[in-house]
């Protein structure tokens, strides 16, 4: 509670400093001809709620064998009415906003043909897959305006729910924003075998969060000003899987709801109506060892959960919502939730899930530093580009850690706070899934003790995780996930040495 105030009076205080002492610096992606769509969608939820939640499409594979894939996946422009009679340039995979679900299985070869048929370069990254440094799609391997990319590698990796989204020097925040964005499942003999919901879009369902700001021509208002860059871009209206305020229809038993933070830069507290109960099954990389009875969830940026709710109880036609509240910013009725049919299937979520190797403390033989800071001090001057990790900002030419092949390493990640520049950062690692040591010297909650890939770190924090860093030499990125910290420089690369 008293953190959550904190940070208000600091996004407040940025927000003033941001619009005094707007700095050179910044690239005016939308020059200021229209004004802002005001308000928030909470004032007309009566309005809303009449759309179904749309389920994206499982990618379709076009391999005939039971250990490969091979996908075709098309990066395109495209438009969308989010405002009735109000057309929203957009970008798409395969479509006009996001992209449709990959699904593979531990083991399987992966093929796909990018192709980019956007004006612009792109690039394809598989957020928290484990994937030689060639094929990781970050800003190391762009596709220019017009080109293809054609990855190829092995899925070495249990059960769990990933994202894709691109990741081109500069370009993320911007391309994320338009659409580009998706789900990649991994499932394996565990996620199978277990007794949990699995029926993709009737009781297994993808719940991609992200807010938005419109101009008042239906254009999406990215980037503004610098208090943008250093806030992040906070909307005021919210989508789950590219719609504002659907509905969504299930049966009167348990629900498995894959929940994905796809925003820019916010943090959702994600909760039910009713202060109605569920499970916290898997965090970021997978299952946690037992079930987890929660009433509200935090995601930072690119942060995932997978959640069961059991509607069992919940009388038929019964209606609920979930609801979704931005750190320091919005409170949204994201979706109704209607039970509109007896249960299809009755399942008993297990006391224990899957068990987790413990990382011991003692195995790691490194241990770094990184300090996130909003400011870079005198040096960077006040409001200048202070947006860093260890006072320097990304460069492609520029190895920022060298880390041995088959090593285990702790990070300790530090979030500086000065007064004025308090903001709330999200650590995200390339290549590995880490466990979380501790969180100010103290163990992790329960919910943060499983596999990780990204994780926040609240100003004035220090987070220590441990990693195995195997498999695979190259140059990864590390960087701040809220997206126009990434994009402003809050990125470092660290190369898995022999
Ligand atoms: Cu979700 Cu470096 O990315
Ligand atoms: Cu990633
Ligand atoms: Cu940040």
């Amino acid at each position: 509670m008293k953190r959550r105030v904190f940070l208000k009076s600091g996004l407040a205080a940025l927000a003033l400093a941001g619009a005094a002492g707007a700095s050179g610096t910044f690239r005016s992606l939308m020059p200021g001809r229209f004004s802002l769509i005001t308000g928030t969608q909470s004032v007309q939820a009566a309005a809303g709620f009449r759309e179904l939640l749309p389920i994206p499409p499982l990618l379709e594979d076009m391999s005939n064998t039971a250990d490969s894939v091979h996908f075709a996946m098309q990066v395109q422009a495209g438009s969308r009415e989010f405002f009735p009679g109000m057309s929203t340039p957009t970008l798409g995979y395969n479509g006009n906003f996001l992209g449709p679900t990959i699904r593979v299985r531990n083991g399987q070869q992966f093929r796909m043909h990018v192709q980019n048929e956007l004006h612009q370069t792109t690039s394809l990254h598989w957020h928290g897959l484990h994937v030689p440094a060639k094929w990781d799609g970050g800003p190391r391997q762009p596709i220019a305006a017009g080109a293809g990319w054609d990855p190829e590698f092995t899925i070495k990796q249990q059960a769990a729910t990933l994202w894709y989204h691109p990741h081109a020097m500069g370009l993320t925040g911007e391309q994320v924003y338009n659409g580009l964005a998706g789900l990649f499942f991994i499932e394996d003999e565990v996620s199978d075998s277990l007794d949990i919901p699995r029926a993709y879009g009737r009781d297994d369902i993808p719940v991609v969060l992200q807010d938005r700001r419109f101009f008042v021509n239906g254009q999406f208002a990215y980037v503004q000003g610098r208090h943008d860059v250093i806030n992040g871009v906070i909307g005021n209206y919210l989508l789950v899987n590219g719609v504002m305020q659907p509905r969504l229809k299930v049966h009167a038993g348990m629900v498995r709801l894959r929940l994905v933070n796809g925003s820019n830069s916010s943090i959702y507290t994600i909760r039910l109506s009713g202060s109605k109960s569920f499970q916290m099954i898997a965090s970021d990389g997978g299952f946690l060892e037992r079930p987890l009875t929660m009433d509200s969830i935090i995601l930072s940026a690119g942060e995932r959960a997978e959640v069961v709710v059991d509607f069992s109880n919940n009388k038929l036609d019964s209606q609920l919502s979930l609801l979704v509240d931005q750190l320091g910013g919005n409170s949204f009725e994201a979706m109704a939730i209607t039970v509109d049919r007896p249960a299809e299937t009755v399942v008993k979520i297990p006391s224990s899930l899957l068990p987790l190797e413990k990382i011991p403390a003692s195995e790691a033989t490194v241990t770094r530093k990184f300090i996130m800071e909003t400011m870079g001090g005198g040096r960077m001057g006040m409001m200048g580009g202070g947006l860093s990790i260890n006072g320097r900002k990304m460069d492609l030419n520029r190895v920022d850690a060298r880390i041995k092949l088959g090593s285990t390493e702790i990070w300790e990640i530090s979030n500086r706070s000065a007064m004025m520049m308090s903001m709330p950062h999200s650590m995200h690692l390339h290549d590995v899934q880490f466990q979380i040591l501790s969180r100010n010297g103290r163990p992790p909650a329960a919910h943060e003790q499983g596999r990780k890939d990204t994780v926040l770190v609240m100003p004035g924090e220090t987070v220590r995780i441990i990693s195995r860093f195997r498999d695979y030499k190259g140059i990864y990125m590390y960087h701040c996930h809220l997206l126009e910290h990434e994009d402003e420089g809050m990125m470092g690369q660290f190369e898995v040495v022999a």
